[in-house]
């Protein structure tokens, strides 16, 4: 145990997707292991991480300003303060001239340099952003997980589809895959901690290619499908161009996973679809929601929208909000599309007015706003079976789980039901059950 780290407090801010809350849960693992402790605030640590979101500018922004009140807070008291992800490995060490508070800097490939970093170099800045192209392996006893309930287990890394608006290439850099042999260790010491559920995650989960006996993605489920213990099974996120019918099959023959999706659309726009280098046309992928629901009739469908891509028009607009009314998703992530650095969209001019593009973001909202509200009202009565995730975070008395949709679904209980499946009866919703 490192003595520098001994008794040293930290506390971890998270933006961005799962992956990144997943790197922050094992690096408050490595960290814990090395001695140090998680705090509850920035005030009271001596270390403050910030694992950071490059995806959109706002997300960007939302590290400018958490910087800020760090930056602040440094003037009162000894900090170290640390950058983290998506964001440390784009800007590099132009984020520490830019913002010089900044003591080190580490890509999403280099964290588990961290408790190094601190008890060899610090008080030197330290940049760490080089990618390597080999899997980085952790006991997963290493990682200090949110949820006793729910667990994230990523299998892949990186991207190499090049979307033209997509930043992911140029800060998790190319994919690459986790042994299938690690995964399945991972999922059945989860399952022997008691684990009731688990997400796979990767940028393209479809394309996964075991390294070491090269299995795709489709033994991967049916390899995780045999483990005892874990009821549900989850993964995100399917790439449309790489989703097959024959994954659609093995999620229906699979006991264990949940009849639930995530596959991001876009645009409903074929020619904007082509701009964006997606690979699949808006009928490729109706196509695809059509076999899913016609083995799966019960599936939960989601997915990713961006409006104002550059050159999109009024009727390319419209048959985005129209691919919505047609599909009905159980929910949907929509962005105005904000132009990012290296990627091939910014070299094209953001023709679609600021104003225009917040006018369709607000349209779409609420046309599934609408279909949400329509969808959940016609589940009142129901009995769901949902699996509880703990206490409701706002009130206490109210017990919160999700059902195999993923949908979020709030209940009393007499008894103490966290972990456990119960049956649930619908009996009011709103439009994000
Ligand atoms: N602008 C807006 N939204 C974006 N996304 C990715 N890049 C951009 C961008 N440049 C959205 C996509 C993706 C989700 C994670 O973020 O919809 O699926
Ligand atoms: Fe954001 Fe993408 Fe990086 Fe996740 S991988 S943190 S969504 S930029």
């Amino acid at each position: 145990m490192s003595k520098k780290l001994k008794n040293l407090k930290f506390w971890i801010h998270t933006f961005g997707c799962q992956m990144n809350e997943n790197d922050s849960e094992r690096l408050v693992g490595l960290l814990r292991r090395a001695g140090a402790e998680l705090s509850v605030s920035p005030e009271s640590s001596d270390l403050v991480i910030i694992n950071t979101c490059a995806v959109r500018e706002k997300s960007e922004e939302k590290l400018y300003s958490l910087l800020g009140r760090m930056e602040a807070l440094k003037k009162r008291k000894k900090l170290i303060i640390g950058v983290m992800g998506c964001v440390a490995q784009l800007h590099k060490s132009r984020l520490i001239e830019k913002k010089p508070s900044i003591d080190f800097i580490v890509g999403p490939d280099n964290y588990l340099d961290i408790p190094r970093i601190l008890s060899e170099s610090w008080p030197d800045k330290v940049i760490s952003t080089r990618w390597s192209p080999h899997w980085h392996g952790f006991s997963p006893d290493d990682v200090s997980r949110k949820s006793p309930v729910s667990a994230y287990v990523t299998i892949m890394e990186g991207c190499n589809n090049f979307c033209s608006y997509c930043i992911v290439p140029f800060t998790r850099g190319q994919e690459k895959f986790r042994p299938l042999s690690r995964i399945l260790e991972e999922v059945r010491y989860l399952a022997s901690r008691g684990y009731k559920e688990i997400q796979l995650l990767g940028q393209n989960v479809n394309v996964y290619r075991d390294p070491e006996k090269g299995r795709g993605f489709i033994e991967l489920l049916e390899a995780v499908n045999r483990v005892k213990g874990i009821e549900w099974i989850r993964f995100i996120t399917s790439h449309p161009k790489n989703f097959s019918p024959a994954m659609a099959q093995v999620m229906k023959d699979s006991e264990h996973v949940c009849h639930q999706l995530h596959l991001p659309v876009q645009s409903g726009s074929s020619s904007i679809l082509e701009a964006m280098n997606r690979g699949y046309t808006r009928d490729d992928y109706l196509d695809k929601i059509g076999f899913l629901r016609d083995l799966m009739p019960d599936i939960s469908l989601s997915t990713d929208i961006i409006v104002g891509f550059p050159g999109e028009t009024e009727e390319d607009y419209r048959q985005t909000a129209d691919l919505l009314r047609q599909v009905r998703f159980t929910n949907i992530f929509s962005f105005c599309y904000s132009p990012r650095p290296l990627t091939a969209a910014a070299k094209k001019t953001d023709s679609v007015p600021f104003e225009v593009k917040g006018q369709r973001l607000m349209e779409i909202q609420r046309i599934q706003k609408d279909i949400q509200l329509e969808e959940n009202t016609s589940m009142i009565g129901d009995v769901v079976k949902v699996l509880c995730l703990g206490r409701n975070k706002r009130d206490s008395r109210l017990y919160s789980g999700r059902n195999q949709g993923h949908q979020v679904v709030n209940f009393t209980s007499d008894s103490d039901v966290i972990k456990r499946f119960v049956d649930v009866r619908i009996v009011s919703c709103g439009p994000y059950l």
